[in-house]
């Protein structure tokens, strides 16, 4: 196994998914993380060139990470950039049952395999939806974000009331 592609909303990067990515860059050659649209989860509070440039930044101690922001099917997308399989972290039981149909549909849809990390104890309680709600309330991100982009993740949510 070369490439392998995680893809996700990333609204913003969190510490959460900095565990999947560390972990899984020591396994895997090459690890693209994509950043797809959800079409469950409308809007969002970080623009796509935001949250490319948050990953990015956060990323870039990792040299066989790279950052690409993707448009439409996630199968297409992981053809396009020659991704051997698929990657998505795991946090809790109640996570597993949309993944799992998720990972099935990729499969019906290209061939494609996902493969799954369970998140570390340490990040199981981190959420994308939970940091913005924090940010946006003023509260403090410190270990729920990279530290790398905390200042800049906070400022733009303070903004986005
Ligand atoms: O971080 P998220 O929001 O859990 O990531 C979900 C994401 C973006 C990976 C998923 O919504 C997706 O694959 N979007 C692209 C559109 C697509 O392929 N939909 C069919 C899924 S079976």
């Amino acid at each position: 196994m070369r490439t392998i592609l995680y893809p996700g909303s990333f609204d913003p990067v969190t510490e959460g998914h900095m565990d999947i990515i560390r972990r899984a860059s020591s396994l895997f050659e090459r690890l693209i993380v994509g950043i797809l649209h959800n079409p469950q989860k409308p809007g969002g509070a970080f623009s796509i060139m935001e949250r490319l440039k948050l990953l990015e930044t956060a990323t870039s101690s990792l040299p066989n990470v790279s950052v690409e922001a993707m448009t439409g099917l996630l199968v297409d997308a992981a053809r396009a950039c020659k991704a051997d399989a698929v990657l998505r972290g795991i946090r809790s039981a109640a996570e597993t049952e949309s993944e799992l149909q998720m990972a099935r549909l990729n499969h019906h849809l290209a061939g494609i395999e996902t493969l799954f990390m369970a998140a570390s104890p340490a990040a199981i309680h981190i959420s994308a939806s939970y940091v913005r709600e924090i940010g946006r309330l003023g509260g403090s991100l410190q270990g729920l974000v990279p530290e790398a982009v905390r200042p800049e993740i906070a400022r733009t949510l303070a903004q986005n009331k």
